[in-house]
């Protein structure tokens, strides 16, 4: 079976200078590998809060890198400098709506400010870019809910078959009626 590719972008101006530790990306890597009894590997990057680079490194990853799967953190908040979300945009022909409206639902369980997220989803080609926040607290909060969507998005898109751990995750995928 074809090892899945998934690309990991912790956007953040700090981070990208070694001012900050990377801790989102880890945290994703952590979770990722706790979720997926199917094999993967990541393409990981550390890109300051600059649209064109997160536009390029997106492409890069999709395009040339074959990834089914780009999940950001960090950059969707309302301040100046925050353009994930509008990288995400540029570089998708689909958006996938519910996936901040589930992220945000979520995460208005643990804070009132979640309502300050702009995080999306969407569709470039074969690959699904999901934004989630920059704490790592709450990377595992958006992806608790999003992820058991994520596997049948893939298989949607063509993409490689993802196996999760059921004692973690619980996957769902449509029962198909022939
Ligand atoms: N979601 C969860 N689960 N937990 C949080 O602490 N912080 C919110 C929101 N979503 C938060 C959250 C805040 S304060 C902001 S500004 C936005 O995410 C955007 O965060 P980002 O700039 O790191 O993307």
């Amino acid at each position: 079976m074809k090892k899945a590719r998934i690309g990991i972008i912790n956007v953040s101006d700090r981070a990208s200078k070694g001012i900050y530790e990377d801790i989102p990306g880890k945290a994703i890597v952590e979770t990722l590998d706790e979720y997926l009894i199917s094999e993967w590997e990541s393409e990981y990057s550390v890109l300051p809060d600059e649209q064109d680079q997160l536009e390029a490194k997106m492409i890069e990853m999709a395009d040339k890198k074959d990834c089914c799967l780009i999940v950001t953190s960090g950059g969707t908040g309302p301040a100046l400098r925050d353009v994930t979300p509008e990288a995400t945009e540029a570089v998708c022909q689909k958006m996938m709506p519910g996936f901040g409206e589930l992220m945000r639902q979520e995460s208005l369980k643990f804070v009132p400010t979640a309502i300050l997220s702009r995080q999306t989803a969407g569709i470039r080609n074969n690959t699904l870019i999901v934004n989630l926040p920059g704490k790592p607290k709450a990377i595992r909060e958006c992806l608790d809910a999003v992820f058991p969507a994520i596997p049948y998005c893939i298989d949607l898109i063509n993409g490689p078959y993802l196996e999760c751990n059921p004692k973690v995750i619980q996957a769902f995928r449509p029962k198909v009626v022939s």
